[in-house]
């Protein structure tokens, strides 16, 4: 893998200490809830999701949510589209949603929007990464696990054309193309 070309943003140390923090914030909020769903949104979030769900000592259910604005380039088409819908209904349950990253906050209000219809007992949203700067509608968030410059950034799930997603650590690239 070409790593020439990154900048190490966060280390791997830093995800994992911040990820405890969180977790242990969850815990809090979730422990004494029944029917908690935790939906990972693929493909960028399978990292934080699999590294918060052990953190958190809670009675949960996994789910999975596929969509997609990027087609591949590193700018979003402004476009979100399900790919991948959760397998069960969720009303009446308490849904918490992870994402990686949250740019123009677009996939994230639609994703909401979304889960909100399905009437859960409760919606909660947690991101990994926020890019104030990169807000094109207000966007209301209630965990984030970094605030970040409006930068590409790749690693630890995030991915450039589909490369780049194992990286332990989240980097910014230069030299794209
Ligand atoms: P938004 O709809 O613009 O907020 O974009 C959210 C989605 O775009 C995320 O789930 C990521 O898949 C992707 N994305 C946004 N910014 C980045 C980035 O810096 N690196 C990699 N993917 C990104």
């Amino acid at each position: 893998m070409n790593e020439s070309n990154l900048s190490v943003l966060i280390t791997e140390g830093e995800i994992k200490s911040r990820i405890l923090e969180l977790g242990g914030e969850l815990t809090k909020r979730f422990k004494n809830e029944k029917d908690v769903i935790a939906v990972c949104v693929l493909k960028g979030s399978m990292m934080f999701y699999s590294d918060m769900i052990r953190t958190m000592n809670v009675d949960l259910q996994c789910e999975f949510l596929g969509v997609s604005s990027y087609n591949g380039t590193t700018q979003s088409s402004g476009e979100v589209k399900l790919t991948l819908d959760l397998s069960t209904p969720v009303e009446g349950k308490h849904v918490i949603l992870f994402e990686d990253i949250v740019d123009t906050g677009l996939t994230m209000n639609y994703m909401k929007k979304n889960l909100s219809s399905r009437n859960p007992k409760s919606l909660t949203t947690v991101t990994l990464l926020f890019k104030p700067d990169a807000l094109k509608t207000e966007c209301q968030l209630d965990y984030v696990g970094f605030k970040i410059p409006n930068d590409f950034v790749v690693g630890y799930g995030l991915d450039y054309q589909g490369f780049y997603r194992n990286l332990p650590y989240i980097a910014q690239v230069f030299n794209l193309n």
